[in-house]
């Protein structure tokens, strides 16, 4: 078990063996979380800047949280506040910001490929925390992780992940590490949102909800990326609602051991029904405390940790 990264920039580039490294260590994370003194000095002395350019409640407060945590120096950047907004460009704002001799970047940007970008001309470890479409791997590692804790196992299981398929980088993040990991992965949505290329992952692709979910053990739901749609992708909210949430009466027709997953933000009534989102099948919370064990995790293993066996006892 190793880890030899200075960066963790998405999942399609890890191995199998790294992605165990990250959930084994942010297992030993998760224990460490539950002591009266939650606290660990793996990053005493280290600056970690949190550059997110995106909207995020729950990635930037759980990484900042990690970060406290693993007792780092933070700099929260406030993008309306920034340079930014007289024209600097990234590198510009990056490269000055390592000019204070930082540590680590934090990055959520709304351009795909932003993180790597920085990588390679900074000479800063960078952690994305959400690259416009492409890939937010902290968010699969901890779905994995909370997958994991609750089956025992991700090989072999049935996973659906239904909603906005075509512009979420969660659903590329997730297919990715769910097909490294051995699970079966079936897309559903509108065919304009779950267009058949993704196939080409190893996915099966349906546009029949019911038959997506009816023997799904996780089911995973995304909402409607409004934000980075260049147009109207389905009719109405209701129409996707009635075709494609999960309500109650879906739910019945699913396996009794099934569970609800949601990278949030939740669209309550949407992609989901509101108590659903609140039963006792559904892992929403429990995945954003995952969360934070995850993301210590990621911080220790890039600062030169080697996995689990290392994490201060
Ligand atoms: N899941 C997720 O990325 O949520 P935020 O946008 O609130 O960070």
């Amino acid at each position: 078990m190793s880890w030899h990264r200075k960066h963790l920039l998405d999942i399609e580039s890890l191995t199998v063996e790294e992605i165990t490294t990250v959930l084994d260590t942010a297992r030993a994370f998760k224990a460490v979380g539950q002591r009266a003194i939650k606290k660990v000095p793996a990053l005493r002395g280290k600056t970690v800047v949190n550059l997110f350019v995106e909207p995020s409640t729950r990635t930037r407060t759980s990484f900042e949280l990690s970060e406290q945590r693993l007792s780092a120096d933070i700099i929260n950047f406030n993008t309306e506040a920034s340079s930014l907004k007289k024209g600097e460009s990234l590198k510009d704002t990056a490269r000055n910001l390592e000019a204070l001799n930082i540590d680590f970047i934090v990055i959520r940007h709304s351009a795909s490929g932003a993180p790597h970008f920085l990588a390679r001309v900074l000479n800063a470890s960078v952690i994305n925390a959400g690259d416009g479409a492409h890939e937010h791997p902290t968010q699969a590692l901890l779905d994995m992780f909370t997958i994991r804790e609750k089956k025992g196992r991700i090989a072999g299981l049935n996973v659906t992940i239904l909603g906005d398929i075509l512009y979420s980088r969660v659903a590329r993040s997730d297919i990715w590490a769910l097909t490294k990991l051995g699970a079966k992965v079936t897309l559903c949505g509108p065919s304009t949102l779950v267009p058949r290329i993704f196939e080409q992952m190893g996915c099966r692709v349906t546009h029949d909800v019911d038959e997506a979910i009816r023997d799904a053990d996780i089911i995973n739901l995304l909402r409607i990326q409004h934000e980075r749609q260049r147009k109207s992708m389905f009719p109405s909210l209701n129409e996707y609602s009635s075709l494609f949430g999960l309500t109650k009466a879906r739910l019945a027709r699913t396996k009794p051991d099934a569970l609800i997953m949601h990278p949030g933000p939740i669209n309550r009534g949407v992609e989901i029904d509101s108590e659903i989102a609140d039963c006792g099948r559904s892992l929403v919370l429990q995945q954003v405390t995952n969360g934070l064990a995850v993301r210590m995790a990621v911080l220790f293993l890039v600062n030169g940790g080697k996995g689990p066996q290392e994490v201060a006892a």
